[in-house]
């Protein structure tokens, strides 16, 4: 198990950069999640990781020793890809063992360590078939056998979940959540989902267009973020980020003015700059008979989800306000309906979408 650092680590390919100075240090035994959208960087930072692209600079250690310069194979860390690539001639057992079989480990401690990891995975039954015998979920756990085999200090996920199912994708998401309380492994894990780094993560990383926008566990930043996109991109359904004018602030309160709510008025416990463009973050949960700010809202639609339902509004910009409806039946399609939320629940950006904590 070892822990790995990142110092001012960018990537450029040709004239174009795509990393910009990631800073991160994981801790051994640590789960950490690089979540951002397609494109963001997430596969490239791993894979300067794993050492399957060159650092154009910046320094990468791994159990605390640099590894810029030192081959894939040598740097203890294993990768789980999004398609399993299995050798589809072998069997499951062969397939596992093949990594130590290459590098010339004898049979015996190979078959010990492939059933040990069987075990684990619980594809004990399934040691003699060949890949095409599998399910996908099958697949995906001899591919992440094949990895463990290896005892690799680090491991290294890239979007293992994406070609499965919705519902193996959650089965499989509590196996590795449970594989990792096993081992205690050092795990980095790519995805765009930001479920899949809710429920798995000790530490989300949250990338945008090659830089690091936050780091925290998973209900610091859906509590905290750093800023609008974080705020935005954590949490399920949506922050609603409403555009709002500061029109007072005094003793440590403010009020603001909503232009695409009808021009509605609410009152912040926090202070703001007086006059300042600004925006108002309020979750969908955060809405319930009890606040005391709120607004009129025409109601567009509502989403019954079993324990939970969902109304969507509409504002006069073309934006949309999502609210939780549960147990609301004053909501109706089509009709304006008053909305109430929790002021002290609210948080403020500024202009240039970053937080205005006070
Ligand atoms: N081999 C490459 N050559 C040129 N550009 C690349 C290469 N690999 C990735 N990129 C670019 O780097 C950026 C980040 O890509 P990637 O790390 O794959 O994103 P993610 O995994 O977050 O979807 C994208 O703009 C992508 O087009
Ligand atoms: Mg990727």
């Amino acid at each position: 198990m070892s822990g790995l650092t990142l110092d001012k680590v960018t990537k450029s390919f040709g004239g174009a950069q795509v990393i910009h100075g990631a800073d991160l240090a994981i801790q051994p035994g640590e789960f950490v999640v690089f979540v951002g959208p397609s494109g963001c960087g997430k596969s490239t930072l791993l894979r300067m990781i794993a050492g399957l692209e060159q650092i154009s600079s910046g320094t990468l250690t791994i159990g605390g020793k640099v590894m810029n310069d030192v081959n894939p194979a040598e740097r203890g860390v294993g990768m789980v890809f999004q398609s399993y690539a299995l050798y589809p001639h072998l069997t499951v057992a062969e397939n596992m063992g093949f990594s130590l079989r290459v590098a010339g480990r004898p049979l015996a401690e190979r078959m010990a360590r492939v059933r040990d990891v069987a075990e684990t995975l619980q594809l004990g039954a399934l040691l003699d078939r060949r890949p095409a015998q599998l399910s996908g979920g099958q697949r995906q756990r001899v591919a992440i056998g094949r990895v463990l085999v290896r005892q690799p200090g680090v491991f290294l996920f890239d979007e293992p979940l994406s070609n499965l199912d919705a519902e193996l994708r959650v089965s499989m998401r509590i196996e590795i959540a449970r594989l990792h309380r096993q081992l205690g492994a050092t795990i980095v894990y790519v995805t765009h989902d930001q479920t899949e780094a809710m429920t798995l993560a000790d530490r989300i990383v949250v990338l945008r267009a090659g830089r690091i926008e936050q780091v925290g566990a998973p209900l610091e930043l859906y509590r905290n973020p750093a800023n609008t996109f974080v705020a935005g991109f954590i949490g399920s359904p949506k922050m609603n980020l409403i555009p709002a004018e500061v029109v007072g602030s005094a003793a440590g309160r403010s009020l603001l003015a909503l232009p695409s709510l009808g021009g509605a008025q609410v009152e912040l416990p926090q202070p703001a700059p007086e006059g300042a463009k600004v925006t108002l973050g309020i979750r969908p949960e955060h809405f319930s008979a009890t606040g005391t700010a709120g607004f009129t809202l025409n109601i567009d639609v509502i989403e019954h989800l079993g324990a939970e339902s969902f109304a969507y509004g509409s504002r006069s910009d073309g934006g949309t306000v999502i609210l939780a409806a549960k147990g609301r039946d004053d909501l109706i399609p089509g009709q304006p309906a008053e909305t109430r939320f929790d002021p002290a629940q609210a948080l403020l950006f500024a202009e240039d979408g970053r937080r205005l904590v006070v």
